[in-house]
């Protein structure tokens, strides 16, 4: 049986998807097949970190071109494949254009799932409620949410849990670029207040993460530092179904 983790955030530029690709890394590292699905059709990103070769996308699938599994590729580790979101503004314009049947997303979650018979499905968003993040949220185990420590991140909780909140999925909140020196026990009694959902990680601000250019996934590049740390701790939290709470 497949588990489906959404990473999700109000605001954009969080870190979801730098967060979501170190995750699928580890998960998979740890032996369990890991599929990713960039729903993010408006600014995607994973095709780039993981580095993936031209090839059908989740926008081909949505348009009729191939099946979903056909866009999937194999990248970053054995058992990992990713399903870049599109290949270049062209089917973006053309998605616009012609619109698509939203149906065919949880169609294609649920067939990649078996196809490539999937522990874990991971899938990242475009920030805010838009058709493809409710959509994925829909289909979502785990709903991880990401925030910075900031209150205008904290604020989007209400517009967000206004919805997540009648989903049949758990919460998982994750706390982003949280500077040197921060209060944990603060950080946490704000953010869990604000969500009211136990925070599952407090991932610290790293400048290598910046240095790296985007042209490595943190974890490959940094096994040792003590981000891999707290994105182990989140998968420990998101696989310990008691920590994160029924929404
Ligand atoms: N913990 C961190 N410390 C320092 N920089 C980070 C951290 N997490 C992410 N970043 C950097 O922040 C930038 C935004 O990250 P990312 O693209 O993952 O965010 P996002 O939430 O997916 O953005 P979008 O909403 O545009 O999809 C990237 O340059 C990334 O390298
Ligand atoms: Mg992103």
């Amino acid at each position: 049986m497949t588990r489906t983790i959404v990473v999700h955030s109000h605001r954009g530029g969080t870190g979801k998807s730098s967060v979501l690709a170190n995750l699928a890394l580890l998960i998979a590292a740890g032996g369990r097949r890991v599929g990713v699905v960039d729903t993010d059709i408006h600014s995607p990103t994973l095709d780039l970190l993981f580095r993936l070769e031209p090839g059908f996308s989740l926008a081909d699938y949505l348009l009729g071109r191939c099946e979903i599994e056909a866009a999937a590729q194999q990248a970053g580790a054995p058992g990992l494949y990713v399903v870049p979101a599109r290949t270049g503004t062209a089917a973006l314009r053309e998605l616009m254009s012609t619109g698509y049947d939203v149906g065919l997303l949880p169609e294609g979650f649920d067939r990649l799932s078996r196809h490539l018979a999937l522990d874990v499905l991971l899938l990242d968003t475009h920030a805010g409620l838009n058709n493809e993040s409710v959509t994925a949220m829909a289909s979502a185990d785990v709903l991880m949410i990401l925030a910075r420590a900031d209150r205008i991140d904290l604020c989007g909780v209400e517009e967000t849990l206004a919805l997540a909140g009648r989903l049949p999925c758990r919460r998982a909140l994750v706390m982003s670029m949280a500077p040197a020196g921060v209060d944990r026990d603060e950080v946490g009694r704000r953010a869990e207040a604000a969500y009211d959902a136990p925070l599952a990680g407090i991932l610290p601000y790293a400048p290598e993460m910046a240095a790296l250019y985007g042209e490595r996934i943190f974890a490959e590049a940094h096994p040792d530092h003590p981000l891999v740390g707290e994105f182990l701790t989140i998968i420990s939290a998101l696989d310990a179904r008691d920590e994160v709470s029924r929404a």
